[in-house]
């Protein structure tokens, strides 16, 4: 099976379940009759000879107000950029140009957690008109214009979109924060983006409790305010329009209830800015390596294009279907393929509040059986928590998905097959779509109608993308060595940020530097992308993905990166010393567990497990809750001081902690394996 190099660090990698070679599963041919792209011809426009005129097909979906002259700038590598003089509208291309045709059609499908609470259908025309009112008070009463950038720390609302959108429609460059993260991690990224408007919501719903959300706003206001960054407005949606429900005060003169403001504005309209391609259109903050979270800062033509083409021909999303993705729209799953990709072809989106298991694992098929959902998109976790908890609900609903989405972790081949037979009906196709917040849309997948499936592979590149496995030196490993490398990309594509927030040293030393032949080249051939994942490919060009390579933990398919864990646990203070590690979980793919060894005249308790949880969760958000604390005695220790997490990994994973003797200290390790 795949090898992979053991490093000093413990990588996701490392610890990954491997699978033997799958069977493939072939696509029905009642998908094929109806899909976007059954013509091998078309695939071959996307031939390596055809770049990048091919991303051409892609940008042709969308309407410019001015043709571009360059497809692809070269000219400064790594700072690649794509259809360079043309000028266009993601808002216009969302909405305004699907009136005549679409205007009473739903654009949005929004479902509140509350099943009591009714179900809202939001036409392109209704959507329209409240994105040009809310265009209009970020216009007039907040005075931002383009390049100015907002923070929105949103919850799963249709008011989040329509925040989006009036922000695009102006060329503001909006920066949502997943709103599971705390006051804080919102403050650090207010403060990274410069933001002087932050726009909120009241309360939200999640598994039967209404959160308390404004508070979160007061947190992070002060912690910007601390770091030198002031919010000088606070906008705050209500979750009950006419009704705040929060417990905590407005502060005179920073904080305005969005439903009062709005009225002065209802009915206006707002002209879509005409903006260059190369614009900034949004900010999606992940985590990295160093403690400090990098804003990925995606384009409005190149992206825009991308995510259309892709949700096109990948997605298989036409005007008529009616399309649920689950992801939360805080992440670049949402962004891309809830929002822009979907309505810029003009479909209906579906946005629910909550969980997928609450009040019951049968809430999405009962969801998909009364809109008629049949597309469908989620991650391994939540198949894997449905199947655990309800494994036989989906017969009970009539619904008929064509095609199914899984995105953000591997997925082991018994859950795909569940996926498969149970939710699928054995109707539907499935692709496992591999990409990255910085990506913007899909890297590897099969296209629907085309290539077979393979239960744990992504496949092989997306249309126009061209994959490969390097060893860390840099040299191709072939499809055949079946050893596990670091997959790159060899060629740009249109969806890529154009940089990181702000920092464009750190954008090329992480992204580029590691397999680039040449700093001084100017050919896109020498500046390979490095995703930071390992892969294997299979002889038939299918890429497994392994995990990741680094120091960052994908929990539930969200990235957290090790660093920012361990500064937040060194704020309790007890704690004299901690690392994080990725330990296997049955449903969340991988959880953190968090050791620590203690300041001299402490002592663990239970108490001191509970408020380092706690401690996590409030710098954090509750994505960062760990699996376990360990408070042990020491670290395992290299005799430079090296705390070594491949040790504490392979403990707390119940692997072989192979080699120990260079440990400084290897009688420690016996003392934490007798506390698993
Ligand atoms: C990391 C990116 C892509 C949107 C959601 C996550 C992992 C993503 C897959 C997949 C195996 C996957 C990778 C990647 N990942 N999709 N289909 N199979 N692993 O975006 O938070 O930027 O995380 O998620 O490790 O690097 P993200």
């Amino acid at each position: 099976m795949a090898d992979f190099k053991k490093n000093d660090g413990i990588t996701e990698a490392q610890i990954a379940v491997h699978w033997k070679e799958e069977d493939y599963y072939y696509p029905k041919t009642h998908f094929i009759a109806q899909a976007n792209m059954t013509d091998e011809k078309i695939l071959e426009k996307f031939g390596e000879k055809n770049f990048p005129n091919c991303f051409k097909e892609y940008a042709d979906l969308l309407d410019w107000y001015e043709y571009w002259h360059t497809t692809l700038d070269t000219n400064n590598p790594p700072f690649f950029k794509w259809f360079v003089g043309g000028k266009l509208n993601a808002c216009y291309n969302c909405l305004d140009r699907h009136l005549d045709k679409y205007k009473n059609k739903a654009a949005l499908h929004y479902i509140p957690e509350p099943e009591d609470e009714p179900i809202q259908h939001i036409t392109y025309q209704e959507l329209y008109r409240r994105v040009n009112e809310f265009a209009a008070l970020l216009k007039d009463f907040c005075g931002l214009k383009a390049g100015d950038t907002v923070t929105l720390h949103m919850p799963m609302v249709p008011e989040l979109p329509i925040v989006m959108l009036a922000c695009a429609r102006l060329g503001v460059i909006h920066s949502q924060v997943f709103s599971g993260f705390s006051g804080k991690a919102c403050a650090d990224r207010i403060v990274d983006a410069k933001s002087k408007v932050l726009i909120t919501m009241d309360s939200y719903y999640r598994n039967g409790k209404l959160l308390d959300h404004k508070k979160k706003a007061d947190i992070a206001c002060n912690m910007a305010k601390e770091m030198g960054q002031e919010v000088e407005k606070v906008l705050i949606w209500q979750r009950y329009p006419g009704k705040y429900s929060s417990e905590t005060p407005l502060v005179e003169g920073r904080d305005f209830i969005v439903n009062d403001v709005l009225k002065d504005y209802y009915h206006r309209e707002i002209e879509p800015e005409i903006l260059p391609s190369e614009g900034t259109l949004f900010l999606m903050y992940t985590s990295g390596t160093t403690g400090k979270p990098k804003g990925a800062q995606h384009s409005i033509g190149g992206y825009l294009s991308y995510v259309t083409g892709t949700s096109k021909y990948i997605l298989d999303i036409k005007p008529e279907d009616v399309y649920w993705c689950m992801a939360d729209i805080g992440w670049i799953t949402g962004h891309s393929y809830i929002v822009y990709g979907p309505l810029a072809l003009g479909a209906s989106s579906v946005i629910f509040e909550g969980v997928p298991t609450y009040p019951d694992a049968a809430r999405p098929w009962r969801i998909a059986e009364e809109l008629g959902v049949n597309i469908f998109h989620t991650s391994p976790t939540a198949i894997r928590a449905l199947r655990r908890l309800g494994p036989d609900e989906p017969k009970k609903f009539n619904y008929h998905f064509k095609l199914m989405v899984t995105v953000g972790e591997p997925i082991e081949p018994e859950v795909w097959k569940w996926y498969y037979h149970v939710v699928g009906k054995e109707e539907a196709v499935i692709i496992d779509t591999w990409w990255q917040t910085e990506t913007g849309g899909f890297l590897c997948t099969t296209v629907p109608a085309i290539h077979a499936m393979k239960p744990g592979s992504a496949g092989p590149g997306a249309p126009g993308i061209y994959p490969a496995i390097l060893d860390d030196n840099g040299n191709q490993l072939e499809a055949s060595s079946n050893k596990a490398g670091n997959i790159v990309i060899r060629n740009p594509w249109p969806g890529r940020m154009l940089t990181i927030w702000g920092d464009d040293e750190r954008f090329v030393n992480q992204y580029y530097r590691r397999f680039n032949r040449d700093p001084e080249s100017k050919d896109w051939r020498d500046w390979p992308y490095f995703a930071g994942d390992a892969a294997v490919e299979a002889p038939d060009g299918y890429f497994r993905i392994l995990g990741r390579i680094d120091d960052v933990i994908n929990v539930a398919g969200h990235r957290l990166g090790t660093k920012e864990l361990e500064s937040a646990v060194l704020l309790v203070e007890e704690v004299g010393e901690a690392a994080v590690v990725p330990v296997a979980d049955k449903i969340k793919g991988k959880v953190p567990h968090v050791f620590v060894s203690l300041k001299p005249g402490f002592s663990p308790s239970k108490e001191l497990e509970e408020k380092i949880t706690q401690t996590l969760v409030k710098e954090i958000g509750p994505i960062a809750k760990p699996g376990k604390v360990w408070i042990v005695p020491d670290m395992p220790k290299t005799r430079s001081g090296k705390i070594m997490r491949r040790v504490l990994a392979a403990i707390a994973n119940k692997q072989d902690v192979g080699d120990i003797t260079t440990l400084a200290n290897p009688d420690i390790v016996k003392q934490i394996q007798s506390m698993a």
